[in-house]
């Protein structure tokens, strides 16, 4: 499994070389760390919906519900139980184990029940001393919490930073801490004997400080395969427009195998409107952002299950070439990103930051496509027009207009 994905990697990489050369602005790139994640990890955390009110059958039923919808089958694989899945305490022999009363079969058999349904088993630890909740953190116990992960058959690690073990190096700034204990469980994932996709928090503590975030920055890729790169996103329109700003300068950081993160999906919540959680949801794949639900995946409304079902949206950000949109133009409260694809199709969003409906414009030129003919493809409504100089559209308050862009020969 681990050496399959090796040469997928390294063949993705030759495509990423070819494709940089076609990419109207290369940006420098790198490969996956580990050989995993090629494309943005897709599936389930239960955080932004639940917090810590979690329990066994919570992930059974999210397991079932992405099966029968047919979620499962587009790709959203993962199923990740964030904090609080923990006893307060370690066992007598040191290892970590499960809330008895929230997991009565515990985790090797949620694992192996996930696994029977095709699905993918993923867990949250703390890279320090506590876990944002309190429960105990893997400071001191890496290789031994490792080995339990592993033999549980966790396939995902979602790796936070709070309590970090500053103390423990003086002299050292945040970032050179944070690299040290990453590292350190990055490798022991490497050597577990198990492939798996390592996420990590540390962008997320030093958003707002530019030179940290820098430093962070500088090393993620090489030892983690994504990185939270905002504060916690919650249900409000605020909190998307947000994460979205924190996340769409970040492009060149990312690539197949390290990804940004800019949060959970709001997709099937209340806080935001279906055309608001569309957009939210044509923007994370515009940036290759893991496609992560948060919400009652079992009693998903219709509107809100064929959003999360678009395969046209879901293809562009899964797409091989893994090149995040870079943001080509602000026109008033209008954004345009435009991301390459690796069949030489480039996917376009017009999205409207502001209150009152707004036509916006943008030239093939602007864009950095050669002249000629293109095809549009707009993702939501289906339509098919054509162009040879601009794209123009109106877009509604907090909507995107999305299309793909190929070119007739
Ligand atoms: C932090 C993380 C969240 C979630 C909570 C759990 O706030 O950023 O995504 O994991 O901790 O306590």
């Amino acid at each position: 499994m681990q050496r399959l994905d090796l040469k997928v990697s390294g063949l993705i990489f030759c495509l990423l070389l070819a494709g940089n050369a076609m990419a109207s602005n290369p940006v420098s790139r790198t490969h996956s760390y580990n050989g995993l994640a090629l494309t943005p990890p897709m599936g389930f955390n239960d955080w932004a919906h639940y917090q810590c009110h979690i329990s066994q059958r919570l992930f059974v039923q999210t397991a079932n519900a992405l099966v029968n919808t047919g979620l499962a089958k587009l790709g959203y694989r993962y199923v990740n139980i964030d904090d609080c899945w923990m006893a307060r305490y370690r066992n007598a022999a040191g290892h970590l184990v499960a809330n008895r009363k929230l997991f009565p079969r515990g985790m090797k058999w949620l694992g192996a029940y996930l696994h029977a349904k095709g699905l993918k088993f993923g867990i949250y630890e703390d890279a320090g001393y506590k876990t944002c909740q309190g429960k105990p953190g893997i400071y001191g116990h890496i290789q031994e919490d490792v080995r339990t992960f592993a033999s549980w058959g966790v396939d995902y690690l979602k790796l936070d930073y709070c309590y970090p073990p500053d103390n423990r190096f003086p002299g050292k700034n945040f970032s050179q801490v944070a690299h040290l204990v990453y590292a350190k469980v990055s490798r022991a994932l490497r050597h577990s004997g198990h492939a798996i996709v390592f996420s990590c928090s540390p962008p997320a503590y030093v958003f707002g400080k530019p030179k940290l975030f820098a430093q962070v920055m500088s090393w993620i890729g090489s030892v983690c395969n994504l990185w939270r790169t905002d504060d916690d996103i919650f249900d409000a329109w605020k909190s998307v427009l947000a994460n979205f700003n924190g996340n769409v300068t970040l492009g060149r950081f990312s690539h197949p195998g390290g990804w940004n993160d800019p949060d959970m999906l709001e997709v099937g919540n209340r806080g935001l409107t279906i055309r608001e959680q569309r957009t939210q949801f044509s923007l994370w794949a515009e940036m290759a952002a893991p496609l992560l639900i948060s919400t009652d995946v079992a009693r998903l409304s219709p509107a809100a299950l064929k959003i999360l079902s678009n395969a046209a949206v879901i293809a562009v950000d899964q797409d091989p070439l893994g090149i995040q949109a870079t943001l080509i133009k602000q026109e008033g409260s209008v954004d345009i990103l435009s991301r390459p694809l690796i069949n030489g199709d480039h996917a376009v969003i017009l999205f409207n930051k502001g209150s009152k409906r707004t036509y916006a414009t943008v030239s093939l030129k602007q864009l950095g496509l050669n002249p000629g003919r293109y095809r549009l493809q707009n993702l939501w409504t289906k339509q098919i027009t054509w162009t040879h100089r601009r794209i123009a559209a109106e877009v509604r308050s907090h909507g995107v207009v999305m299309y793909r862009l190929h070119a007739i020969p």
